[in-house]
């Protein structure tokens, strides 16, 4: 557990990001801690409520969007391949010689299987493993390792996601990496031409920082080209900016292309499911805190932590404000879900939700119940879903006791063994 923790922050000073929108945060989860911040100071409850039950999008950077119409179309049909999924964090998205912390060996893919999953999404690193310009060519060892994962997981009916992970020369300058993210794309594209076709690609993870939403409309339109020159009926996953937001579905300006799939990212309520995580800031400190709330004993921080006011004011409604209004509950989620769907209905695109999740610092019960209330929204919803992760910080799977976490089992699939 000491290693992993280890790895795992090693890893996160590893991608520090240059100062953009918020100077002051360096990574994924500070970010989303920024946005969560935001909300909470701008948006009054009757206006976000407003917000995110609109179903009529006007897009922010027109020309809008164009609707596509067919709610029948080979990405819909792909959609119900990828329903319930884990994602293989902290493993190939490592760079080469280092070890976040997880290991996989080939039966994994049969327990995935058994417990109910139905597809697998894996972050990887290939740019780690690209040779210079003007080829960029990808190492065999890269190929070799995603082949055994990708194979693997095939074979154990389980579909497949691989992405780009944690590419971030693509977040500080988009331009100056654009032919080399192509060009890495023509490569996998090319060796996984004859794959089955539940063998999908996500274009980008969590784009952020330069990477917006309008600056990477036009690179997945041709990455999308590229990709079709050797993968006609591939399923492609793409995300919108500012980490794969929901408030970014109305910045998209994909191309008709009929077998995309828009993937997004949702880790709200934030100081719980982040809670502890030291990678995350000064925000995350405070432990303790439960979900849903309000606890039945109010958390008091130890004032040496010296939390931001936000920080305290959402402690003070989580300890005060009832389970149906309560910051640590469903409403973190619901409302962005719901605009997920009416935003997919919209423009005939199916949505993923392809990563949420809590660390494993908070305890075990409200662990749980934060799986299930999330995973019960998306099946209201749905809205197929994946969650972060199989044996990493936010583990489904104990590998020290060869079962699932505590509770997660029945809140993802309503069942015990
Ligand atoms: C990142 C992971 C991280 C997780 C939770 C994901 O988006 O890719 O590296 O552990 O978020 O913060």
């Amino acid at each position: 557990m000491n290693d992993m923790k280890t790895n795992f922050n090693s890893r996160r000073s590893g991608f520090r990001q240059k100062a953009g929108k918020f100077p002051f945060l360096e990574n994924a989860a500070l970010c989303r801690a920024a946005a969560t911040i935001f909300t909470a100071l701008l948006l009054s409850p009757p206006l976000a409520l407003c917000a995110a039950d609109e179903t009529i999008f006007v897009a922010s950077n027109p020309p809008e969007m164009q609707r596509l119409t067919n709610h029948d179309s080979s990405a819909y049909r792909a959609a119900k391949l990828f329903m319930r999924g884990v994602n293989l964090g902290n493993y190939l998205e490592a760079p080469p010689g280092q070890n976040w912390g997880v290991t996989v060996s080939a039966d994994e893919f049969a327990i995935m299987r058994s417990e109910g999953f139905d597809h697998v999404r894996v972050p990887v690193g290939w740019h780690h493993y690209a040779g210079p310009a003007p080829d960029f060519t990808l190492s065999p060892e890269i190929f070799a390792r995603a082949d055994f994962v990708v194979s693997n997981a095939l074979a154990n009916h389980l579909a497949v996601i691989i992405n780009i992970h944690h590419f971030d020369e693509l977040d500080t300058n988009p331009a100056a990496v654009t032919d080399e993210f192509l060009k890495i794309w023509r490569q996998i594209a090319a060796h996984y031409r004859e794959f089955p076709i539940q063998l999908a690609f996500e274009l980008d993870n969590e784009p952020h920082q330069n990477a917006t939403t309008a600056q990477m409309n036009p690179i997945y339109a041709e990455a999308i080209s590229e990709i079709r020159e050797s993968n006609p009926h591939r399923t492609i996953f793409v995300e919108p900016g500012n980490w794969g937001s929901v408030d970014e579905l109305k910045n998209l300006a994909l191309p008709p292309d009929e077998n995309v799939i828009v993937s997004v990212h949702c880790y709200e309520p934030f100081y719980f499911t982040h809670q502890g995580a030291t990678w995350a800031g000064p925000d995350t400190k405070v432990t303790g805190i439960q979900f849903p709330g309000p606890p039945a004993t109010p958390l008091v921080p130890d004032p040496s932590l010296k939390l931001n006011p936000w920080v305290t004011n959402w402690i003070y409604r989580y300890n005060n404000l009832p389970a149906d209004k309560n910051p640590s509950g469903p409403v973190a989620f619901e409302n962005k879900l719901k605009y997920c769907r009416a935003w997919s209905d919209y423009y005939s695109r199916p949505v993923h939700l392809g990563e949420f999740g809590a660390y494993t610092k908070a305890d075990d019960q409200s662990r749980a119940n934060f799986y299930a209330a999330f995973r019960q929204t998306l099946d209201e919803q749905k809205i197929g879903w994946c969650i972060w992760d199989w044996s990493a910080g936010f583990r489904y799977w104990d590998k020290t006791n060869n079962r699932p976490m505590p509770g997660m089992r029945e809140a993802l699939f309503g069942k015990s063994k």
